[in-house]
């Protein structure tokens, strides 16, 4: 005879209670002391409240090895599943540190495979939140082939759907290689880490000595290497984050990013920034204020921030459109190009461009910064980077011209013999080889005469945007006060944009 109905839903029950204590009260006061919330309590502030369906709940690993046939926790270190973050799918998994250390089986490999195949068939973001110890060291090779599986799925994702990693708490080994993958890494201060080996295979084999935290912490990551784009200082911070960022994208490569509506006047005028780049070609300004002052309601969420901040990259809302801007930053080494600057703003352009975000370039270039660590550090091959994705871009391109456009960079920098759409310049732009002072010295090298004067001849016929305009290469120059409204006029121009490449298996861009 069956037993009655109740018993059945108290067995349930109980499966279900066992998965939720994860690795038991210990481990989950122990993650609390340390400063980080369990996989739950993650999953719960990511999504809207209520929202989401866990997959896979029961699930438990098959390795009878090491005494790890007594120790089976239902779920087995990893919550999986979709909810709505702001109303739209979105599908997730939190790697569950108090269960074996958050280290990952063959079981909880295939659980994360799964979501990851749905979010593809399904078109919509995976947000992977890793707190993890890395392979599950009793089950060998079966780990390592769950990892592949993963990094698999999230190259053939890339481009289709938004893959955002959250690192909070432990992340080393290949196991970084799924992160790296995807397109936003956002690290909590002082709980994460993320590193290829460890400070005492470093000692072994280097004799260094460098802590956890200098070596892979979110500082070291967000403002060095490069390998984050966002710092945040506790885990709710974090996943606030993430919330904020889907905001501005699709949910796939087939759709356009969705529609905010924005209290702010689409024809608001700015007076303040008539006057706003000074009279001084070397004094810096602040190209984030200019960002700020164009966008909706004054919203920008930068990207990248702590890394190579002479250029600056991020979103803002135009007539609550998503946009993304690339701007050098003359507050920061007067915002040349270097290595860093190229790298970081290639990989936002390709970014946009994959998930058809329109692209903003604010320009106030000196050119490329000159030196032996920038030519041996290989600046050919990544200022061809930034060169590359601008020019293959297909989504809405328009450039502004605050000041400098010199020499290459003015190429680089969405001109309009890149394909840019819309080029516009500020009365105070200066379009030319090279500054003026630059020029003369070489024009003039070694004749008498007066060199002030040369220069002002030389500045006279360079330093302003008309030859350009002449040309057609500037469509407009434009009154900075109307900046807001222009952008807003000619991105809405360009709304229905078709333009694409030649047909190829994939470009091969300077890597
Ligand atoms: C199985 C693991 C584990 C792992 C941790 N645990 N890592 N179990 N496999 N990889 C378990 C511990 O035994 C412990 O169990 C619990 O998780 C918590 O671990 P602690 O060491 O107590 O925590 P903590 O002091 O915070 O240290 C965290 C840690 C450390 C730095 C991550 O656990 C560690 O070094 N783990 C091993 C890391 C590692 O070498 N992984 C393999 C890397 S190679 P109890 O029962 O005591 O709670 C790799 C390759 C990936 O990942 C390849 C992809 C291609």
């Amino acid at each position: 005879m069956n037993p009655p109905i109740h018993n059945k839903l108290e067995e349930l029950e109980s499966r279900k209670r066992e998965s939720e204590l994860g690795g038991g009260q210990a481990r989950i006061d122990r993650q609390h002391n340390e400063g980080k919330l369990t996989a739950r309590e993650r999953i719960a502030l990511l999504f809207d409240p209520g929202s989401f369906q866990e997959i896979d709940q029961l699930v438990v690993h098959r390795c009878t090895d090491f005494g790890l046939e007594k120790q089976r926790v239902p779920g087995d270190g990893v919550v999986t599943g979709y909810g709505t973050v702001r109303g739209r799918l979105v599908y997730a998994f939190a790697q569950d540190f108090t269960v074996f250390g958050g280290s990952l089986s063959e079981a909880y490999a295939s659980k994360i495979v799964k979501i990851m195949d749905l979010a593809m068939r399904n078109g919509a973001p995976v947000v992977g939140l890793n707190d993890s110890g890395g392979a599950r060291i009793q089950e060998g090779v079966m780990s390592l082939a769950g990892y592949a599986d993963i990094f698999l799925r999230n190259t053939l994702a890339s481009g289709v759907i938004p893959q955002v990693s959250a690192i909070m708490g432990p992340c080393a080994g290949g196991a970084v290689y799924s992160p790296a993958i995807t397109d936003f890494i956002l690290m909590v201060k002082g709980t994460s880490y993320m590193f290829v080996t460890g400070p005492d295979v470093i000692k072994t084999v280097t004799h260094e000595e460098v802590t956890k935290e200098k070596l892979g912490g979110a500082d070291t990551h967000n403002q060095i290497s490069g390998v984050a784009q966002f710092s945040a200082d506790s885990d709710e911070d974090c996943l606030a984050m993430i919330r904020e960022l889907l905001s501005y994208l699709p949910q796939n490569n087939l759709e356009d990013p969705p529609r905010v509506a924005a209290d702010d006047d689409i024809n608001r005028v700015d007076p303040q920034l008539d006057a706003f780049i000074p009279e001084s070609a070397n004094q810096p300004y602040e190209m984030r204020e200019l960002i700020r002052t164009i966008a909706d309601e004054g919203q920008f969420l930068e990207v990248h921030q702590d890394f190579a901040r002479n250029i600056v990259v991020g979103f803002l809302r135009l007539d609550g459109h998503s946009i993304g801007v690339v701007a050098n930053q003359p507050a920061f080494l007067a915002g040349v190009l270097d290595i860093n600057a190229s790298r970081k703003g290639a990989r936002f352009v390709r970014f946009c461009d994959a998930f058809n975000i329109p692209l903003l370039v604010l320009e106030d270039v000196p050119g490329f910064l000159p030196g032996t660590d920038q030519e041996y550090g290989g600046i050919i091959i990544h200022g061809a980077k930034l060169l590359f994705a601008l020019a293959e871009a297909t989504v809405p391109k328009v450039t502004v011209i605050t000041r400098k456009a010199y020499g290459g960079a003015y190429c680089v920098m969405n001109s309009k013999h890149i394909r840019a759409d819309m080029n516009y310049a500020y009365p105070t732009a200066e379009i030319a080889v090279m500054g003026a002072e630059g020029a003369v010295n070489i024009l003039y090298r070694g004749s008498p005469g007066d060199r002030q004067q040369k220069i002002e001849e030389y500045k006279q016929k360079f330093a302003n945007p008309y030859i350009a305009a002449e040309r057609g290469y500037v469509d407009e120059i434009i009154e900075p006060r109307f900046t807001r409204r222009k952008l807003i006029t000619a991105f809405a121009m360009l709304r229905n944009k078709r333009d694409k490449n030649p047909p190829k298996k994939h470009g091969n861009i300077p890597l």
